[in-house]
């Protein structure tokens, strides 16, 4: 399947805020989409031939010491396991203007584990006592000089 990645736009957070369903419960998390879509820090990937209907978003900031970050990615649980998720990590990578970026998980979400691990990322230390018994996973990729090279970076 042809898909595309674009950043997204207000109009896409009624379907973004459908997508996760942390979103639905929890009113922080309608809020940090709402204000990350408007700060151009939300990516979408959708259908070629769809691309008003996001099947999963990442997003991207500095809020990780200034260091580049990617604080949550969410992919629709009727799209998982299909690449979108490692599209959306690859894709916020190219927007990155320096030799590092960071994500961070909590130790039990395999799935988000395992696709940064695949991705290259490693690990980069560990904080305790956010969610408790939970510890959350710091991870770090070094792009490649010939990358930053490539983008203009
Ligand atoms: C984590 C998440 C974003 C992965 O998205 P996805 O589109 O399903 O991932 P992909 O299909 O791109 O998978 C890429 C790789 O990640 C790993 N992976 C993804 N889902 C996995 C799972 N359920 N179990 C084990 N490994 C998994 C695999 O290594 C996979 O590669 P493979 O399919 O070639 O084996 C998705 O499960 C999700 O939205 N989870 C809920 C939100 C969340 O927890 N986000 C992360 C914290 S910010």
């Amino acid at each position: 399947m042809s898909r595309q990645f674009r950043r997204a736009g207000p109009g896409d957070i009624e379907s973004l805020l459908k997508i996760d369903p942390v979103a639905e419960k929890d009113s922080c998390r309608r809020e940090y989409i709402v204000r990350a879509v408007r700060a151009q820090e939300c990516w979408v990937v959708c259908k070629a031939d769809d691309p008003g209907v996001p099947l999963g978003y990442g997003c991207l900031d500095r809020s990780f010491f200034g260091e580049w970050f990617i604080p949550l990615v969410v992919v629709s649980s009727a799209n998982r396991r299909s690449g979108v998720g490692r599209q959306i990590v690859s894709g916020l990578e190219h927007h990155v203007c320096a030799g590092k970026i960071f994500s961070s998980t909590n130790t039990s979400n395999l799935p988000m584990r395992q696709l940064l691990t695949n991705l290259g990322y490693r690990h980069s230390g560990t904080v305790e006592n956010l969610d408790p018994g939970d510890p959350e996973l710091i991870f770090v990729k070094f792009l490649s000089q010939a990358r930053i090279d490539r983008d203009g970076f």
